[in-house]
């Protein structure tokens, strides 16, 4: 089997019953914020994108790429569908001209020609993704590979029992907004940024474990950020509380937790893996290209600036009427909403800062309220601050979805009064009819989910499922005095009063029973 690194989560898997390729992304998402690192625009996708399969795990922009699968990709390649509870994936496919669909089920063994065998898991809460996000099993002559890309199983073991896999692709980095974009005291989002970077390595090491794979490849991010605005998201300036730490940072930490089998992939990078051995080449060295690091991102950020500019000039939309839109979109969903709405309990301010940075309209989504108007001076639950034309734009383009473009571009400030609160975003996700039945429904059936089951920690009896995402706290939970941490997302938990100390709502039975 050949593994050839196409960049971030994306790689060609060449077996002698057919081509996979995986996630082609090139072109710059969410606002034109993330690019890929290192630099893949100038790989041949011409005879990378002749392939015989395309598998796209979810609908993030930097797995989905619209544009780049529509120029490179060929149509005649089979489409791997992950089992997602709604259709926007193929349906989007189907719209750049895909027409061949295999449409997988959840957790499945499928054997395709020529003895090829795949399977796609599919996690489909409202937190996953963008309401969904996969891994590829795929077995061939006996080599078996995994790419579990940036999902986040409760654990591995429905491919453990497969077999003994040979490589185990898997994410290492942060992708997400916090905590830079808090409006906090530098001090304090130093040290959220150090917690959150060591909780990502813990997981991804915890992952490995599971896997016990002969080859570790870290991919799917991190990003770079080449707009001005943005360069300081950087992993360049030694800062401990950066969460986009870069591949070379994976094998110095994967090294001190005794972690001898990791495999860095470039654009370009060929892997040849067998049972029982693999053979990798790159197109410079890695430790060099690294070390430089900070000036390949200058020359890309030259490179790509009227990139950039073209995509600003786009977002205006000055006749937009931004407070009577959201009303005629938003409010209808309030209205609906019984679990989201009641999660997130209080309104939430958007300021839009004017194209000229002189005037702020207040907004307020007002979920008790079940209302969208002007700010009335009130305690908000959260508060975010954006350029008035990026909203514009999400409304000119009918954006479904804010998290898979507003949120992630990090071109936002916030701050909040009290704990994080996942409804407030998976409700800006779900900002279509579908999409937010599928998420009530989902809440609802959770909600009612009676945790029967139980599990021990020295004197404590405890529900055995973590409230969050249901993760086996008998494999994730660790209690430290009167507080259980579930290592899958580093969700805490106070045992005597069972309140989640990381989110609003979300307790846990939770029982002194004694040792
Ligand atoms: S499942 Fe997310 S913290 Fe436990």
């Amino acid at each position: 089997m050949r593994i050839t690194g196409t960049g971030h989560a994306s790689m060609r898997i060449d077996t002698g019953a057919g081509s996979i390729l995986c996630d082609p992304w090139v072109n710059p998402a969410y606002f034109a914020s993330w690019f890929p690192f290192p630099d893949n625009s100038q790989l041949d996708w011409e005879t990378l994108g002749d392939v015989d399969y395309l598998y796209v795990s979810h609908l993030h922009r930097d797995h989905f790429d619209a544009a780049h699968l529509k120029r490179f990709i060929s149509k005649k390649a089979t489409v791997l569908l992950p089992e997602y509870p709604t259709s926007q994936l193929e349906d989007e496919l189907r719209e750049l001209g895909f027409t061949s669909f295999f449409k997988t089920k959840s957790n499945e063994v499928h054997e395709l020609d020529g003895g090829l065998k795949i399977m796609i898991q599919a996690l489909i809460s409202p937190t996953d993704g963008p309401i969904g996000d996969s891994s590829l099993w795929v077995e061939h002559d006996g080599v078996r590979v995994l790419n579990q890309n940036d999902a986040r199983p409760t654990d591995l073991s429905t491919f453990a029992e497969l077999g003994h896999v040979h490589a185990h692709m898997l994410q290492f980095s942060g992708a997400i907004w916090y905590p830079m974009v808090y409006e906090l005291p530098t001090s304090a989002k130093t040290a959220f940024g150090k917690q959150k970077r060591d909780r990502q390595f813990d997981r991804t090491w915890r992952y490995i474990d599971d896997l016990k794979a002969d080859h570790v490849f870290p991919i799917a991010g991190p990003p770079c950020f080449l707009d001005d605005e943005l360069w300081q998201f950087n992993d360049i300036f030694g800062d401990e509380g950066n969460i986009f730490p870069d591949q070379s940072v994976f094998m110095a930490e994967y090294a001190k937790v005794g972690g001898t089998n990791g495999v860095v992939l470039l654009p370009g990078s060929v892997s040849e893996l067998t049972t029982e051995s693999i053979e990798t080449t790159h197109p410079t060295d890695v430790d060099e290209f690294f070390a430089n690091k900070k000036a390949h991102l200058e020359e890309m950020r030259e490179r790509k600036a009227p990139i950039i500019a073209a995509e600003k000039a786009s977002w205006r939309h000055p006749e937009i009427d931004v407070l009577g839109e959201l009303k005629k979109r938003i409010e209808p969903l309030l209205e609906e909403s019984i679990y989201l709405a009641k999660g997130v309990g209080g309104p939430v301010r958007f300021d839009l800062v004017s194209y000229d940075g002189d005037a702020i309209e207040s907004i307020v989504v007002d979920f008790p309220g079940k209302q969208v108007r002007p700010y009335a001076d009130e305690k908000v639950r959260y508060r975010f601050r954006t350029q008035r034309e990026l909203v514009e734009h999400l409304i000119f383009i009918d954006e479904g979805d804010w998290v898979n473009s507003l949120f992630l571009s990090c071109r936002f400030s916030a701050a909040r009064i009290g704990q994080y609160n996942e409804f407030v975003y998976a409700f800006f996700k779900c900002l279509s009819e579908e999409r937010l039945q599928y998420a009530e429904g989902w809440y609802d059936e959770h909600e009612k989910a009676v945790e029967a089951e139980d599990t021990h920690f020295g004197e404590w009896t405890v529900q055995r499922r973590c409230p969050h995402l249901k993760a086996d706290l008998s494999r994730f939970g660790i209690v430290e005095g009167n507080v259980l941490t579930c290592q899958l997302h580093g969700w805490k938990f106070d045992l005597p009063s069972g309140r989640c100390l990381t989110s609003v709502g979300h307790k846990i039975r939770a029982e002194k029973t004694g040792s």
